[in-house]
């Protein structure tokens, strides 16, 4: 078997937005920006509000930024991956150029079992960022400080911004989503609710895994159960009703991103497949049904793909980036 290279790629959605699915033609084309190599596991995603990418790999602790034109990587920064950490994971900013990022205790890479370390939240300043003439090579670095550690915490994965001084974080393994606040660096369980447990199938043990927050509510995708749910919050961030499915036809979600019309893109890690559920906001207690419109689970086009965001510029709101891992949970019958 041979496993594709780790990438970021991009799908244009020109026509998508604003049509129904009637209408869409898919499978969409992909079309790649930088190949990392194998072995890699690119596993989240950011845009800087200058256009530019921010990857997160999972297999190291590492942050590149990746050019959203060139597709040139740059090294953003390193965490202590011998000791404390295995990878780096949810990624989410908060005020202008200041970003937070999930760095893991140490883990078996086949299982995700915590096998020492600790789970650390840190933000990493991109303000002080820049690149010098080549656009290669780092003339200032980004400033890297410790948040918290979370100690309490098996498996730290999806982060979600809730306003300028807080973020979501949650445990995939223990089913809860903790709340930082990322100037004091305290934190709490702040949802914990059982539609972001796993479920003891034999299939994975990975529950509550992305997060995002849109319109009072914190949705998350849970990878064991094949749904994405929603819970409605308050200002304070803690929840204010009870979880509800809003999007189900979705094995395996890994990570999920909302259009700016609420159109819902969910990464299909396991399955090497992109799904697209419309109208989760209005679903009013009956699930939508989510429909693939990239990659299968017999194609590598995009083989454990991870997470998406969209471009924040004029010339790519309307492209879509994708993270991939290469597929090493679920590989292609096409490998
Ligand atoms: C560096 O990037 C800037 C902005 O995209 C561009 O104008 C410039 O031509 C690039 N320089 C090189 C050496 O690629
Ligand atoms: C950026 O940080 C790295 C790692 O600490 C260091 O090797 C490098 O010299 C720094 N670059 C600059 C321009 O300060
Ligand atoms: C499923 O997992 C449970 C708990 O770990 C274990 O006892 C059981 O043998 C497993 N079943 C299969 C079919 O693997
Ligand atoms: C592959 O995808 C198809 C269509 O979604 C699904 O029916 C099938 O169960 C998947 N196969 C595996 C091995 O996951």
């Amino acid at each position: 078997m041979a496993f594709p290279n780790p990438k970021i790629v991009f799908a244009v959605l020109a026509t998508l937005l604003s049509t129904a699915i009637s209408a869409v033609q898919y499978p969409l084309p992909v079309t790649v920006l930088h190949d990392f190599g194998y072995p890699s596991w690119l596993e989240n995603l950011a845009v800087r509000s200058n256009g530019e990418i921010l990857t997160t790999r999972l297999d190291t602790p590492a942050l590149y930024q990746v050019d959203h034109i060139t597709g040139t990587p740059v090294l953003v920064a390193t965490w202590d991956g011998t000791t404390e950490h295995s990878g780096a994971l949810g990624i989410a900013e908060t005020t202008s150029d200041v970003f937070y990022v999930i760095v893991a205790a140490q883990f078996d890479q086949a299982t995700f079992v915590k096998t020492g370390g600790v789970n650390s939240v840190y933000e990493v300043n991109m303000n002080t960022f820049a690149l010098a003439d080549d656009n290669a090579t780092v003339a200032s670095n980004a400033t890297v400080t410790l948040v918290t550690d979370i100690p309490g915490a098996d498996f730290l994965n999806g982060m979600a911004t809730l306003d300028d001084e807080h973020i979501y974080v949650g445990d995939v393994y223990n089913g809860v989503v903790y709340l930082v606040d990322t100037t004091t660096g305290a934190y709490q369980i702040a949802v914990d609710d059982p539609l972001m447990k796993f479920e003891a199938d034999n299939t994975t043990n990975l529950g509550v895994n992305g997060l995002k927050v849109r319109g009072g509510y914190l949705y998350w995708t849970n990878t064991n159960r094949g749904f994405l749910a929603r819970i409605a919050v308050g200002a304070d961030g803690l929840p204010t009703g009870v979880g509800q499915v809003v999007a189900v036809n979705l094995p395996k979600p890994d990570d999920f991103v909302f259009a700016t019309d609420g159109t819902a893109f969910l990464a299909q890690n396991q399955q090497d497949t992109l799904s697209v559920a419309w109208g989760v906001e209005n679903s009013s207690g009956v699930p939508v049904t989510a429909v693939p419109i990239a990659g299968n689970n017999k194609s590598t086009i995009l083989a454990g793909v991870s997470s998406g965001k969209f471009g924040r510029t004029a010339s790519d709101g309307n492209r879509l980036y994708l993270s991939t891992s290469g597929g090493k949970l679920h590989p292609s019958e096409a490998m």
